[in-house]
C-alpha cells in the first residue's frame, strides 16, 4: 500500500466516501433509546463508531453489525441495563461526551474512560452543565478529564432538572450531551451556543419522535419523549470527502467526482473556503437523505489563493482545518485562521501538530494562540510525519505529500482507522501510478 503520493502524474476517478461519523454515532445512541428496531444503512464502520456500539452493547442493547449495515434493537428511553465493567470509549470524544448525558439519566452507576488521548481531553465542559441539571458526574482524578464516574439520577433519588444553559463553546458534543440528558429531565432544557455547531442531534432526535425546537442559536428539547425506531441512511462524511476535495484542488492534473456527500450547512464550511480560495467545484444532484442535505461534487485542479477563516464559520469546518492548512500551503498569498482555539483540545493539539508537520515539510506556517498563518507557495519535500495518533493529521499530511518531490513517511498511518479505514486504499485508487 502506498502512503506517500509524491510525483503522482494525475488524480482521476469517481469515489464515494464512508458514512458520516457524527451521524453514525447518533444512530446508535438514538436507536438504543428507541422502541423497536432501527435499521441503518451507510453506517461508518470505523474504530470510533465501533466504540459507541461496544458501549451500548455493554448496557444490554442488541446490535447486529455487518460492515455498513447495522440493526439496533432499542429498549426505550429507560431500557439500558447496568454495565458490569467500565464503558471504554477508545479515542472517541463524541462517544464519551454525548453518552455521559445519557448515563446521567439512568438507574445505575458507571465509570467511563477511553484511550490516552481521551484521558487528556476536557470533560468539564459536559460535567458543568450536567451538574447544573442535578446529575452526579465527576472526574475520577479531579482534573476535569476521564475517567468519569457517573451515578444515574434514579439511584441518587434526585431527578434531573431542565436548565437554560448558555454554553461557552460552540460544541455539538456539549450541546448533544445536554439535550440527551434533557430527555430525562423534569422540564424542558434549552442550550444556547456562541455560534451554531453541527445540528445532527436535533435533526435526528426529531425524526425519532423527540419534540425539539430551534430559535436562532438556542435549541429546546421537551422531556420524556417516546422515541420510536426509525430507519436511517447515513450520507457520506464531508470531513472524509475534504481530503479528496483538497487533493484534487491542489494537484495540477486532477478531476474527481465524489458521490453522496453530506452538505448540511452546519458542516459545509470547507465548501465556503473552497469558494473563497477560488477553487473549481460543482455541486450536482442536490437531494435530501434521512433529513440531511446531500449532493455529488465534481472538483478540478485549481489555482488557489489565500483567504481569512474566522468567526461563526469555524464550527462548520473545525475538523477540516488540518487539510485546509494544506490547501493554504499550496495557495498563493496568505491564509489566516483565527478563533479556532478548540483545535488545541482535539485528538491532538491540532494547531501544534499541523504547524509542526507542515513546517517540517517546508511550508511557511506560524502557529498563533487560536489558529495559524500560512504563507503559501513554498516548495515542499518529504519528511517523516509525526501523526500524534491523530487520524486527521495522518490524512491531511498524505494529501500534502502530493506536493512533495520525494517520499513522505508516517510514524503511524493506521490511525486513519478512527474515522476512515479505507482512506489510503481510496487515495491509491484515484492516483495514476
Ligand atoms: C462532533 C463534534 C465536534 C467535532 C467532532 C465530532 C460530533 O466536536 O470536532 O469530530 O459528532 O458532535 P466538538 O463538539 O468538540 O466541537
Amino acid at each position: 500500500m502506498r502512503y506517500s503520493f509524491n510525483n503522482v502524474p494525475s488524480l482521476r476517478g469517481t469515489i464515494s466516501v464512508p458514512g458520516d461519523k457524527s451521524i453514525s454515532h447518533r444512530c446508535i445512541l438514538l436507536g438504543s433509546l428507541s422502541k423497536g428496531i432501527t435499521s441503518v444503512k451507510g453506517f461508518l464502520d470505523s474504530a470510533d463508531c465501533r466504540s459507541t456500539i461496544s458501549c451500548m452493547k455493554k448496557m444490554g442493547i442488541s446490535i447486529e453489525q455487518n460492515e455498513s449495515n447495522v440493526n439496533i434493537k432499542g429498549h426505550g428511553l429507560r431500557g439500558l441495563s447496568a454495565p458490569t465493567e467500565t464503558l471504554y470509549t477508545g479515542n472517541s470524544g463524541t462517544t464519551t461526551r454525548i453518552m455521559s448525558g445519557i448515563l446521567c439519566g439512568q438507574r445505575f452507576s458507571c465509570r467511563v474512560t477511553g484511550d490516552e488521548s481521551i484521558e487528556k481531553r476536557p470533560m468539564k465542559r459536559v460535567i458543568d452543565p450536567l451538574s447544573l441539571m442535578g446529575a452526579s458526574i465527576r472526574s475520577e482524578k479531579d482534573n476535569g478529564c476521564a475517567p468519569l464516574l457517573i451515578e444515574g439520577s434514579d439511584i441518587t433519588g434526585k431527578s434531573l432538572h431542565g436548565i437554560n444553559y448558555t454554553s461557552p463553546v460552540a460544541s455539538a458534543q456539549v450541546k448533544s450531551a445536554v439535550l440527551f440528558a434533557g430527555m430525562y429531565a423534569d422540564s424542558p432544557t434549552t442550550v444556547t451556543e456562541p455560534a451554531l455547531s453541527r445540528d445532527h442531534t436535533e435533526r435526528m432526535a426529531a425524526a425519532f419522535g423527540a419534540t425539539i425546537k430551534r430559535d436562532g442559536l438556542s435549541v429546546t428539547i421537551e422531556p420524556s419523549p417516546l422515541l420510536l425506531a426509525t430507519d436511517v441512511e447515513v450520507p457520506g462524511d464531508i470531513s472524509s470527502a475534504a481530503y479528496f476535495i483538497a487533493a484534487a484542488l491542489i494537484h495540477k492534473n486532477a478531476e474527481l467526482y465524489i458521490k453522496n456527500v453530506n452538505i448540511n450547512p452546519t458542516r459545509a464550511g470547507i465548501l465556503e473556503v473552497v469558494k473563497l480560495m477560488g477553487g473549481n467545484i460543482h455541486y450536482e444532484n442536490k437531494r435530501i437523505c434521512s433529513g440531511e442535505e446531500v449532493c455529488d461534487l465534481l472538483i478540478k485542479s485549481s489555482d488557489l489563493h489565500g483567504c481569512e477563516i474566522s468567526g461563526a464559520m469555524i464550527p462548520t469546518l473545525i475538523d477540516e482545518i488540518p487539510v485546509i492548512a494544506v490547501m493554504a500551503a499550496a495557495a498563493s498569498g496568505t491564509t489566516t485562521i483565527k478563533d479556532a482555539s478548540e483545535l488545541r483540545v482535539k485528538e491532538s493539539d491540532r494547531i501544534a501538530s499541523v504547524c509542526e508537520n507542515l513546517s517540517a515539510l517546508g511550508a511557511d506556517i506560524t502557529p498563533t494562540e487560536d489558529g495559524m498563518i500560512i504563507n503559501g507557495g513554498q516548495p515542499l519535500s518529504g519528511v517523516r510525519i509525526h501523526t500524534y495518533k491523530d487520524h486527521r493529521i495522518a490524512m491531511s499530511m498524505a494529501v500534502a505529500s502530493l506536493l512533495t518531490g520525494d517520499e513522505v513517511t508516517f510514524d503511524d498511518p493506521s490511525c486513519v482507522d478512527i474515522s476512515y479505514p479505507t482512506f489510503f486504499k481510496t487515495l491509491n485508487s484515484v492516483c495514476e501510478q
